[in-house]
């Protein structure tokens, strides 16, 4: 994740890690009692589509409507997820997909990414910055 650009100069995992610590903070502004782990883990993993979306991966269909899909698949075949993670993964782009989300946590991650997306396009830079480990 941390080998592709999601918007400016800012990583798909660098994009993700933010929107996780935008959803938990939102979670605590909020004051809502959440599943704080799947909340983290949906977050991460919201953007595991594992490709460069401004070349393409010669799937059929926009990447806005059919990324959260190939991510669920990614995640999936690697991970053992709750029903909450897989609806945050699966509706984060709600709106523009048609299908809401179905729990807090999911809508927490979708109003996060839109924040860090806006964000992250218009400052180029994370609005969470952290240290990677080597
Ligand atoms: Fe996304
Ligand atoms: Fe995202």
């Amino acid at each position: 994740m941390d080998t592709f650009i999601q918007h400016g100069d800012v990583s798909t995992l660098e994009h993700s890690v933010s929107v996780a610590f935008v959803s938990l903070w939102l979670s605590e502004k909020l004051n809502w009692h959440v599943d704080r782990s799947s909340l983290v883990r949906g977050a991460l993993l919201h953007d595991f589509f594992l490709y460069d979306w401004h070349v393409g991966n010669g799937q059929k269909g926009l990447h806005g409507f059919t990324h959260p899909r190939t991510a669920l698949e990614n995640a999936e075949a690697r991970f053992q997820l709750t029903e909450r993670e897989r609806n945050i993964i699966l509706r984060h782009m709600w709106p523009l997909t048609p299908i809401p989300p179905k729990y807090r946590e999911a809508y927490l991650v979708s109003v996060a990414d839109k924040y860090c997306s806006l964000v992250e396009t218009l400052r180029k830079h994370t609005v969470y910055q952290y240290k990677k480990s080597e």
